[in-house]
This record gives structure tokens, sequence and C-alpha cells, in this order.
């Protein structure tokens, strides 16, 4: 009895693996409820009384190694320090650091991810457009003194080709290919021919919104932009100045209330404790005819905003080339789970 308990002994001493799935048979052949050990100690009752205290050491020193062993190859499996660790040569010797998103891509996405729980769709359309889409769809047509709001690219010298200069023109293509009820946001890339300076660059992003639907009103538009800013800024707090957009009527300006706590509030807000984060207002009847929906039956609202503009405010960024540069010292300070 004794010998085979030796030769067990020796067995578990040899025994070497990294395989988590050997080690967990070899767990079971020896301290699994039917494994050695426990067999071994059942035999104890038969073993004669002269050999029981020599029977019961060994035994002991049986148990005790097999603990060690599995303790020891359960870690090494783990740590991956075991004999067949896969060593990779040609791998840099530099630790590999992760990346992270972009802070406008984390903006975006956060914008995207609020509106699309309250049923919002995702529309893209394309940074090259046509004055059709850009401008004359949106009540703008041709010699209207407020296209010179937008200082437009124009490609070559046709001027029915131009950079997009806003994400308006997502609408209008929306609204031709789709009857409503519509519920869609546009998040995209525009362009104007602009200085590039700390609060203006000439290539930036916005998010636009539409809802059309029968009986819209601005009060639907209010509570939207509320919900909206209670969910980014943890702030509802809102007013509404009247504007002028082309393709909105009425229209308005949308100011957060920032508050006056600090210097930088007082600055940035110039004094008033309010912020401009948005354009709005209710979808005027001539762009709903333009894009084939009777105004008669159905009405909306849009807004559009800047995703430079709201990146800046969350994380109180003073200069917006800092998004273009791609700093990675910037970049690093931005983490999302979105
Ligand atoms: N397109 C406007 C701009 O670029 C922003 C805007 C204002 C969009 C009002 C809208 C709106 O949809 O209703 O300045």
């Amino acid at each position: 009895m004794i010998d085979r308990i030796k030769e067990y002994l020796k067995e578990v001493e040899a025994f070497n693996s990294t395989e988590i799935q050997e080690i967990e048979a070899f767990r079971v052949s020896y301290a699994g409820k039917k494994g050695i050990l426990n067999g071994l100690f059942a035999a104890f009752r038969d073993v004669p009384a002269e050999e029981k205290k020599a029977y019961g050491q060994e035994l002991n020193a049986l148990k005790e190694a097999v603990s060690i062993k599995i303790a020891q190859l359960q870690k090494e499996a783990k740590s991956g320090s075991g004999k067949k660790q896969i060593k990779d040569p040609t791998r840099t010797a530099f630790p590999i650091e992760s990346g992270n998103r972009h802070p406008l891509a984390v903006v975006k996405n956060r914008i995207i991810d609020i509106f699309t729980q309250i049923g919002f769709s995702i529309s893209e359309g394309p940074e090259i457009e046509d004055d059709w889409h850009n401008f004359t769809a949106l009540n703008l047509p041709a010699h209207h003194p407020a296209r010179d709001m937008q200082d437009t690219f124009f490609i070559q010298t046709d001027p029915d080709v131009l950079l997009r200069t806003h994400t308006s023109s997502v609408q209008v293509r929306h609204m031709e290919n789709n009857q409503p009820p519509i519920r869609t946001i546009s998040p995209g890339r525009v362009f104007r021919n602009e200085a590039i300076s700390s609060r203006a660059h000439c290539i930036f992003h916005q998010i636009e919104g539409l809802y059309i639907a029968k009986d819209v009103s601005f009060a639907d538009l209010k509570q939207t932009l509320m919900y909206f800013t209670e969910a980014l800024f943890g702030n509802s707090k809102i007013r509404l100045r009247p504007s002028y957009f082309p393709f909105t009527e009425p229209s308005a300006e949308v100011d957060i209330y920032w508050g006056l706590e600090t210097e930088t509030d007082y600055r940035i807000t110039k004094g008033t404790g309010w912020l401009e984060i948005m354009g709005c207002g209710m979808v005027d009847p001539n762009v709903l005819e333009n894009c084939g929906i009777d105004p008669e039956e159905y009405s909306g609202f849009a807004f559009g905003m800047g995703i430079e503009r709201i990146a800046m405010l969350l994380y109180q960024v003073s200069d917006i080339r800092l998004f273009f540069e791609n700093d990675i010292r910037f970049l690093k300070q931005f983490k999302a789970t979105l």
C-alpha cells in the first residue's frame, strides 16, 4: 500500500502542463470526489494497525504535493508563464498604447445616442453637393442675400458643384426620399471658406435634426430641445431667441443657461450667463413643398448645431484648432464609452 502511495507521489511530481483542461483533469483524478486521494483515505480503515502511522504520513505528503502542484500549474497557466508560452520575436520592445476616440467622435456619438433613444434615425448625405440640395430647396433661390451668410467653396468653376456648407442639405435628401412621419438626425462634415482662427475653421462638423409629422408644433420643438440639453448638459434651462434662417419660419436661436459662477463663465457668456448652442425653427412650408411633402397636411421642426462648438463647451476647450491638429497629448485626455 505504502509503495503505491510513493508511486503516486512520483507521478504527481513529474506531472507538468500549461493546458487548463489537462490541469483540471489532473485535479479531478487526484483531488476530485471519487479521486485517488479520497480512495486512499477510505482504504485507511483496512491498513494493519502497525502500518497506520507510516501510511498516514505518506498519504498526507501525497495530499500536500497534489495541492501544491495544482496551485502552481494553475497560476502558471493563468499568467502565461508556462513553458508553452508563445514568444513573438517581431513584437516591438516599446509598450503598445491603446488609442481612444477623437473628442469630436465622442460628442457626436453622445448626441446620436440621445436622439436615437427617442426614435430618431440617422441619415447621411454627400459632402460634395449641388446647388439644389444645399441652397435652392432650402428656400435660398439664386441671388438670395442669405447665401452670403455661408462662404461657399465651389468645386472648380461649376457653380452647381460645391462643398456643402451645412448638414441641412441632408434634410432635403431625406425628405425627397421618405414620406412623413420623419424623425432623423444627420451628422456630418461641412465646409466654409472662412479664415482659420481659435473660434472658426474652414472644415467643421454639424448635426442636423428633422421631425415631420401631422400637427407638429413649436411646443414639440421646445420640449425636444429641453430633453436634449438635459441629457447632454444636465440642464434643461434654455431660451429661444427669435432669429432668421431661410428654411425655417419662425426661426430661433437656442441658448442654454450656463451660469455665472466662475470667471470663465463670465468670459464665455459675455457676462450674461447664457450661451448659444444651436439654430432651430419650424420647417418653412416652401421647403416641404420643394421636397414633395404637402405643407397643408404636415408640419415639422428642424435644428442644427456645430459639434465642435458643443465639444468646446462640454470640455472647456478654448481653441477649435486643437481638434484638427491631432496632437496626441490633447487627444489622450478624452476617454469615452461610446
Ligand atoms: N444650417 C444652419 C447653419 O449652418 C443651422 C440650422 C439652423 C439648421 C436652423 C437648422 C435650423 O435645421 O432649423 O447655420
